[in-house]
């Protein structure tokens, strides 16, 4: 772990993340600018934002491999060029998910860029950036340094913590800590049931990332404990009930994701 890594470390455990899982995705459609803005306004410290590719090479933020579920088109980013993308509404589909929490501004609501994104929010947000499926594109981790560095987000003169860099991928990790071992990263993991973590996979962690993200329901007091106990930060997912927030926290979990920022800020509020 190099310095700048150390001293965000150091920093964040006072201070319990709330990460507004793709936006304040409980109330606004996902990855929408909307999303992100009201995600904000809720006062969650950092947007979540999934990353997809484009067949032009655009980094766009959606969940999904494919389009069906969040916009009206049908098949692979990766089959897309951006121009394509933008075509597609991306809210009409969560008014009639959600018709309780259905928005007329929703409708036509587009795909956004990263760089639309960062152009949005500038400075004035914290970006916790996910590489999903790095083995379907090559070269995304370049291009997301790119457009991080091109909006000095990160690199010299950059405000340490604006970005964290989250995977389920170790490898795209290791290539991003390759590239910028100042950029945080968390190491997200899955687990079916009763989570472990051994030591030797926590030295292994330490190497290239401040803390990992496990599913919540699977982990304990004990898993908790022992990731802080080394040092590192956990930030479990994707925490939408009151009452798990309250358990997680007393936990002693460091922060978290969820698609509710409002419910998670009252609480550490009252912490
Ligand atoms: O990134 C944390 C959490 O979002 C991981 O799950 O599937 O919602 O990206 P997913
Ligand atoms: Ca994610």
């Amino acid at each position: 772990m190099v310095l700048l890594q150390y001293l965000i470390i150091k920093r964040m455990p006072n201070q319990i993340l709330d990460i507004s899982h793709r936006g304040a995705s409980g109330y606004a459609p996902e990855h929408t600018i909307a999303s992100y803005k009201l995600a904000k306004k809720l006062k969650g410290d950092y947007i979540e934002i999934d990353l997809q590719m484009t067949k032009d090479g655009r980094l766009v933020a959606m969940h999904d491999e494919t389009l069906d579920r969040t916009t009206n088109g049908s098949g692979l980013v990766k089959d897309y060029t951006l121009d394509d993308i933008k075509k597609l509404d991306a809210g009409t589909w969560f008014n009639k998910k959600y018709p309780e929490k259905a928005n007329p501004n929703y409708v036509g609501l587009k795909v956004p860029t990263l760089g639309e994104i960062i152009q949005t929010f500038g400075r004035s947000a914290n970006y916790y950036i996910e590489t999903k499926s790095p083995d379907v594109y090559p070269g995304m981790e370049e291009k997301l340094l790119n457009i991080l560095n091109k909006y000095k987000l990160i690199g010299p003169n950059s405000q340490s913590g604006k970005v964290i860099i989250q995977s389920f991928s170790k490898d795209s990790l290791l290539k991003i800590h390759s590239m910028d071992a100042n950029i945080p990263l968390i190491q997200l993991l899955s687990y079916s049931q009763n989570a472990e973590i051994s030591q030797n996979e926590i030295n292994n962690i330490k190497k290239y990332a401040v803390g990992v993200g496990p599913n919540y329901q699977a982990i304990n007091r004990g898993y908790v404990q022992k990731v802080r106990n080394n040092g590192l930060l956990i930030h479990p997912y994707t925490v939408n009930d009151k009452d798990d927030m309250k358990k997680l926290l007393d936990w002693g979990v460091t922060g978290m994701f969820t698609n509710y920022p409002d419910v998670l800020r009252n609480l550490i509020k009252g912490i």
